[in-house]
């Protein structure tokens, strides 16, 4: 038997799988479609603004990849829909989804308007949920079972200053996951969480984020420096993969040990 004979090529552990990336433009949904699309998956990276959908496209695509962008509001159930529609008219199928499109919105309770609440709600809690909702419609449908991930946050352990309303937000997608996690077991279809630290993003530095405001940060993070966008789309990936079989209604911190370090 010659030498090659042994040598086995693995297909790449999300090949001919479908998966959807909300907030895709950029950010952790960049990092997480172009990772979902070198583990071989389509991708389709939806998003309110089209201009940075089409940019993360451009990228797949340069990378070898298959994408589509489609622009959508998440906190708009016939946006969703469509959103939904449109991966199954284009790609035929939805194995696995990102629901990683959120707003930052802080500041104190006693500044902080109705209006300004309600929005940060609509988007980070009631825009999960209409993601979540059409996209088991359609896996289970289907009938090939499925993964979602969706974006918590550290905020959704600890606090800070402002954080009121956004912490809200990504504590109800921890509690609510455990609840829908029991209704998709049976469908085959995993739902997780990721709950990154602080990742250097767009929203980040629109928070003020520079290398001074994050010094104390980075020194009590075990890890010695805050997150790139990479560390948590990798951790998206693995999950929506079959390595994470028996992973489901888990919150994963993915920042560095910064929470431990942080609220011990
Ligand atoms: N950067 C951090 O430190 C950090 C930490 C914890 C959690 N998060 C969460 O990570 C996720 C991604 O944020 P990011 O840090 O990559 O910042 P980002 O601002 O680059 O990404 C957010 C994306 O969501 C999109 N978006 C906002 N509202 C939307 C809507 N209504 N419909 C569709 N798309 C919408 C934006 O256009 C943007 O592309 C968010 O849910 C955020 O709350 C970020």
């Amino acid at each position: 038997m010659s030498q090659q004979s042994h040598l086995h090529i693995q297909p790449l552990r999300l090949h001919n799988r479908v998966a959807l990336v909300t907030g895709g433009g950029s950010g952790i949904g960049r990092a997480a479609a172009l990772a979902f699309s070198r583990d071989g998956a389509k991708v389709v990276v939806a998003g309110r603004r089209e201009a940075e959908l089409l940019q993360t496209v451009a990228l797949i695509h340069e990378q070898g990849g298959d994408a589509l962008a489609v622009p959508a509001d998440v906190s708009d159930s016939a946006q969703v829909q469509h959103m939904i529609a449109e991966t199954l008219a284009h790609f035929g199928r939805l194995d696995a989804a990102f629901n990683n499109a959120g707003v930052e919105g802080f500041a104190p309770v006693s500044e902080m308007t109705e209006a300004e609440f309600d929005h940060v709600i609509a988007i980070n809690l009631k825009g999960v949920w209409l993601s979540v909702k059409y996209e088991l419609e359609a896996m289970v449908a289907a009938g090939h079972g499925g993964a979602i991930v969706n974006t918590s946050s550290w905020l959704a352990h600890g606090a800070s200053f402002g954080s009121a309303a956004y912490s809200a937000s990504k504590g109800g997608l921890d509690a609510m996951i455990r609840a829908i996690a029991l209704e998709t077991g049976a469908h085959k279809i995993r739902i997780n969480n990721v709950n990154p630290g602080i990742i250097d993003t767009p929203m980040a530095r629109r928070m003020g984020a520079n290398e001074e405001m994050l010094r104390p940060f980075v020194q009590l993070t075990p890890a010695g420096r805050v997150g790139e966008s990479d560390d948590v789309g990798d951790v998206v990936a693995w999950l929506c993969s079959d390595e994470a079989r028996f992973v489901t209604g888990q919150n994963l911190l993915v920042d560095g040990g910064f929470t431990i370090a942080g609220l011990r």
